[in-house]
């Protein structure tokens, strides 16, 4: 499976935010990971439709919308005319994951299904065969910034299995202390898409893009 990088831009500079993004996108990053947050799934906040619609004519890039918000929805129709490609929900915040699901697949986005760390990759049992990607968190949402919790590749891997068995090559996407450091382990585990923000925005983002997309070279081919 190809290999992607998803910078999150959480960490990046807002007031120069476009043209962070824009920097990703010319290091050769292949999604922009939009991290939404509504102070009630998780404790912060951060931004929305405006932004999202804002960022939408620097790049045509996918728009990959990471919605850590209770009962998303409300908003799926928005984040779809904002500009999102995919959409993903956070299992825990949906009553109804299935209709949901359909919801986001009915806007022509492709949809995804996020687990925090302590949620078991049982809840996917009946839904896994209708979701194109699967993010598994790898920190408790909600801040960039935190550290890797190293019990999230042993999911990873299950996860991957689980797939293989029913002949499904939905992409695993990881997210939350994600580093060039421990990448390859991930990769390894069956991971196929990296949420990276602070690994990408802190310092040289042109570089640190290009870190990562030289790791995914040794998997190539
Ligand atoms: C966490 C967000 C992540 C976060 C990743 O709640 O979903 O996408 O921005 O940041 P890092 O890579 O710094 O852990
Ligand atoms: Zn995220």
């Amino acid at each position: 499976m190809m290999l992607k990088l998803a910078p999150s831009i959480l960490a990046a500079d807002f007031k120069n935010l476009g043209k962070q993004v824009m920097e990703t996108v010319e290091a050769g990053a292949h999604y922009v990971h939009l991290d939404v947050m509504d102070g009630l799934f998780v404790p912060s906040i951060s931004f929305g439709m405006p932004v999202i619609s804002s960022l939408r004519s620097c790049t045509d890039l996918v728009f990959d919308v990471h919605m850590m918000v209770e009962k998303p929805e409300r908003y799926i129709g928005d984040f779809r005319k904002a500009g999102a490609d995919l959409i993903c929900v956070h299992a825990e915040a949906c009553t109804h994951l299935d209709r949901t699901i359909n919801q986001i697949k009915e806007t022509g986005a492709k949809a995804g299904v996020a687990l925090n760390p302590a949620t078991p990759i049982s809840v996917l049992e009946h839904i896994l065969s209708e979701v194109d990607m699967v993010l598994i968190m790898s920190v408790n949402p909600g801040f960039g910034g935190q550290k890797y919790i190293p019990y999230a590749t042993e999911k990873v891997r299950a996860l991957r299995n689980m797939c293989r068995e029913r002949g499904l090559e939905t992409d695993i996407q990881m997210d939350g202390g994600v580093t060039c450091g421990n990448v390859r382990e991930l990769i390894e585990a069956g991971a196929n898409i990296f949420v990276a923000g602070s690994a990408v925005f802190n310092g040289d983002v042109t570089a640190n893009t290009k870190a990562f997309l030289e790791i995914f070279k040794e998997y190539e081919g």
